[in-house]
């Protein structure tokens, strides 16, 4: 089958049934996406689908055919960060580091999503709440206070 990810289209041989995390580490080699529950609760797998966050280790293959995967090696580069990254590194945010591409990818999506549906208006930063309630993954060691002021202030920057 045909994956899109990251802007480049990849021939895979596999079961469709494989969860998309196995596709993007084992087959791909795209490491940064994090293996934690395996269950759809923690987050640490999460990527982007379409440009919504999606927690691919209960994400068969299958089901993103056609549609653009985006993983936290598109999102930025230590010379070229994402602006949610920037406030990452400026709130020295995460302790062990496990959780954090997971992190990073909930916060874009969560972001941008916010973006898309107020195009024209001149948007308010979320607040600590909109925040909480929208990024539900889960940091072992309890970043989460830096967590969403990063995201509040990425927010307010963007
Ligand atoms: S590893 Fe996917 S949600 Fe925990
Ligand atoms: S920084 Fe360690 S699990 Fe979140």
């Amino acid at each position: 089958m045909k994956l899109e990810v990251n802007g480049v289209i990849h021939e895979l041989d596999v079961e469709d049934e494989m969860p998309l995390l196995w596709a993007l580490r084992e087959e791909l080699g795209l490491r940064g996406t994090r293996f934690g529950c395996g269950m759809g609760l923690c987050g640490a797998c999460t990527v982007h689908v379409d440009g919504r966050a999606q927690r691919s280790c209960v994400t068969p293959v299958s089901m993103v055919a056609g549609k653009p995967v985006r993983t936290i090696e598109d999102l930025g580069s230590p010379e070229a960060m994402h602006p949610v990254q920037q406030e990452w590194l400026r709130l020295s945010v995460p302790q062990c580091g496990y959780c954090q591409p997971g992190m990073q990818m909930a916060a874009v999506a969560f972001l941008d999503q916010r973006q898309a549906e107020a195009p024209d208006a001149d948007l308010p930063p979320p607040t600590d709440e909109e925040v909480r309630r929208a990024i539900t993954n889960i940091c072992r060691c309890g970043c989460y206070e830096r967590i969403r002021r990063a995201v509040v202030k990425a927010g307010t920057v963007g």
